[in-house]
């Protein structure tokens, strides 16, 4: 990426999610659990010129790794996203997201009468499908919007 292409300083320590699909960086953050009270440091870039994608969205957070949950549940909103590994302004690590077979406990089951939703001390489990997510336990499926049903952590 040349200098003029560059919209957001590099980071020290951390974790940089580029190539994300145009317009999913706000859930990508909502994934990762980060509204910025914590008083971490994010850039969000949106809709930025990208020479394999047209436009991509990028996050870049300072100081934190992901957990292979996240690193899950990211793969289905954003397929194309690279995750770097940044230490001492080096890219450390570089990963492809793999669509993963089955999340647990990131999302929550719209079927209100789920035994996943009621008060009892069951992890939601739902199997990935090309199209969507199904709770392993009610069947429903999920097929837009997988943000809107991300659990709070
Ligand atoms: N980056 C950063 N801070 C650093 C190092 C890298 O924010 N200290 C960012 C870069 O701006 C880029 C991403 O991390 O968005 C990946 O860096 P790099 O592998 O150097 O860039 P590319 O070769 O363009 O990556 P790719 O091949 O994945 O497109
Ligand atoms: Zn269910």
């Amino acid at each position: 990426m040349s200098e003029h292409e560059l919209r957001v300083s590099k980071i020290h320590n951390g974790t940089v999610i580029d190539h994300i699909t145009g317009g999913q960086a706000l859930n990508v953050l909502a994934i990762l659990g980060i509204d910025g009270s914590e008083g971490e440091a994010i850039s969000v870039g949106m809709n930025v010129p990208s020479d394999r994608m047209g436009s991509k969205d990028i996050v870049k957070v300072e100081g934190r790794e992901l957990s292979q949950d996240e690193v899950d549940v990211l793969s289905l909103i954003a397929p194309d996203a690279t995750i770097n590994i940044i230490r001492e302004y080096d890219v450390v690590e570089k990963h492809r997201l793999e669509r993963p077979e089955r999340v647990v406990g990131v999302l929550s089951c719209p079927n209100r009468n789920c035994i996943s939703t009621a008060d009892e001390p069951v992890d939601s489990k739902f199997e990935v499908l090309p199209d969507g997510v199904r709770c392993e336990y009610c069947d429903t499926i999920i097929r837009d919007d997988l943000a809107a049903h991300i659990s709070v952590q």
